[in-house]
Parts: structure tokens; sequence; C-alpha cells
């Protein structure tokens, strides 16, 4: 079985991802990528909107990683306070900074903390590519636990709430040479149609259920590989870890382009607390 592949630190949690075998100080993805996931500007905006639209007091945003969908929604409801949970500092020291720079850190704070223990309801919530919260570690190489995310964001709810939830899925139906650089199962996710029952029979009215198009893809994965890009465009040749950080480069692309490029998908369900 091979590691979780690139789009696998988003969806199944960072672990074995983009550190293949190297002990490097690469650079943050966060110098990279706007969101980790893949998610358009656009896209971001109108999920931003859904949420802002029933103008709630509370927003929480669990694995908010660097925070950027959570201050795009904070900058839109200027009564809200914001509430960002990650477990990865680094994350965490650049959502303060640019909440600070948005003139933000009034409103939003940002935490470490593990979003297994926490509590409280809240009039909105962002949960994108976190789901692994609430399952068995992306090692055990095990289904997404949808059903377990969407019940413990249900109790974080009050009714009418209103939920963005984005979860990797089978775009189309998985084939051995993407599963063979995922988890080797064909159960590990579920198609759209599938993630909208789980969430109905959890307390959510479906608003929509959108998938991340292919340019999404190719630009999540294109900015994921660019530290490794840049690391070989500043380092020798011969540097001793220059092999592998090629071997990786080469990995992360042909694992997605010869593997998983349109099988494993993104959604994005906005959803209402019944
Ligand atoms: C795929 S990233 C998504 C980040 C962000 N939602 C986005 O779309 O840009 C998932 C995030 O969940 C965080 N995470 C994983 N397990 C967590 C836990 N138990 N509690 C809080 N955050 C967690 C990871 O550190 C990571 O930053």
């Amino acid at each position: 079985m091979r590691p979780a592949p690139a789009c696998g630190s988003g969806f199944r949690g960072d672990s074995g991802r983009g550190n293949v075998g190297i002990m490097l100080q690469l650079p943050p993805l966060y110098q990279d990528l706007t969101f980790l996931s893949p998610l358009s500007d656009e896209r971001a905006a109108a999920l931003a909107r859904f949420i802002a639209d029933a103008q709630p007091a509370t927003v929480l945003d669990i694995g908010c990683g660097w925070g950027e969908l959570l201050m795009q929604t904070m900058a839109r409801t200027p009564q809200a306070m914001g509430l960002g949970v990650d477990l990865e500092p680094e994350r965490l020291v650049e959502a303060r900074r640019r909440a600070a720079t948005r003139g933000l850190e009034g409103r939003v704070s940002f935490e470490a903390r593990d979003a297994r223990h926490l509590e409280g309801t809240f009039d909105a919530v962002i949960c994108i590519g976190a789901s692994q919260v609430w399952g068995l570690p992306v090692e055990a190489a095990q289904p997404l636990d949808y059903a377990a995310a969407l019940a413990a964001l249900r109790g974080l709810m009050r009714p009418g709430g209103r939920l963005v939830y984005g979860e990797a899925m089978w775009s189309s139906a998985p084939t051995p040479a993407a599963t063979s650089v995922l988890s080797g199962r064909d159960d590990e996710y579920l198609q759209v149609e599938g993630m909208v029952c789980v969430a109905q029979a959890h307390g959510f009215t479906v608003t929509a259920a959108q998938v991340a198009s292919l340019e999404e893809w190719d630009d999540f994965e294109a900015g994921f590989v660019g530290r490794l890009e840049r690391w070989l465009q500043t380092h020798p040749a011969d540097h001793p870890e220059a092999v592998a950080v090629r071997e990786q480069l080469q990995d992360q692309r042909e694992g997605y382009l010869k593997g998983y490029r349109g099988v494993l998908g993104m959604a994005y369900l906005t959803l209402v607390a019944v």
C-alpha cells in the first residue's frame, strides 16, 4: 500500500503525504495554495456567502488550516465571532498573521485544539477535508467515516444552522490505477449521491451539492508540488537529497496524472441543520 497521495493530506489528514522519506525543511504549503483543498476563489466566495447570508453570530471552522475560508466568511459577517481549530501550529501562526493583517484579530481566534473534543453550539460550521478527525487515521486504510463526521458536526449546531461540508469522494468509479496510490480499496470514498444520503440521514437538509472541477484539481495538485519544484531549482543537482526530492515530485505527479485524476473528487455540500 502506498502512502496517501497529494490530495490525501487534505482529505485524509496530512499524514504520509508530501514528505515521504525526506526530512527536509520545505516551505509551507500556504505559500503555493490558497486552500488546502481543490477549491477555486469563485467557489470559496459562494460558500462564504452561503454562511454569511444567514447572519450567524458564531462561526466555527474545524481543521481550519491557515484559516483562509473562515476569514473570507468573517469579512462578509461583520457581526460574527469566529473560531478556527487545527492541530498544526505553523498553520495557526499563519492564520493569526492573516487575521491581524485583515483587521480581524478582534473577531476571529485560531486555537490549537483537537476537534474531537469540541463542545458547544455554533450558528455556522465549516469543515473541509477534515472528516478524518472523527474516524480512524489514514494509515488504517479504512473507508472514510462520513457518518461519524456528520453526526459530530450536527451535534455542534443549532437547528437552522448552516454547514459547509467539503470532503473527498469518487467522481467516477474507482480504478486500480487510482486506488493503488490511495488506500488500495474501492470503498474508501462514496460518490456524491452517497454523501448527500449520509448528510440527510444525520439531520441535515442539503441545499446544494457541488463537485470540484478538474481545473480546481489541476491547480491544487500544481500548488502541492510547487515547493518541491522550487527546492530543486534552488539546490545543486548533486545535493544529497536531490534524488529523493526528484522521486517524490515524480511520484506525486504520476500518482495524480496516471492514477487518481478525474477519479478522486471533492464535494462541497451546503447543509442546513434540521
Ligand atoms: C485538508 S486540511 C484542510 C484545511 C482547510 N480546511 C482547507 O480547506 O484549507 C485538514 C486540516 O485538518 C487538520 N486536522 C486534522 N485532524 C485534526 C483534529 N483532530 N483536530 C483539529 N484539526 C485537525 C489538519 O491539521 C489540516 O490542517
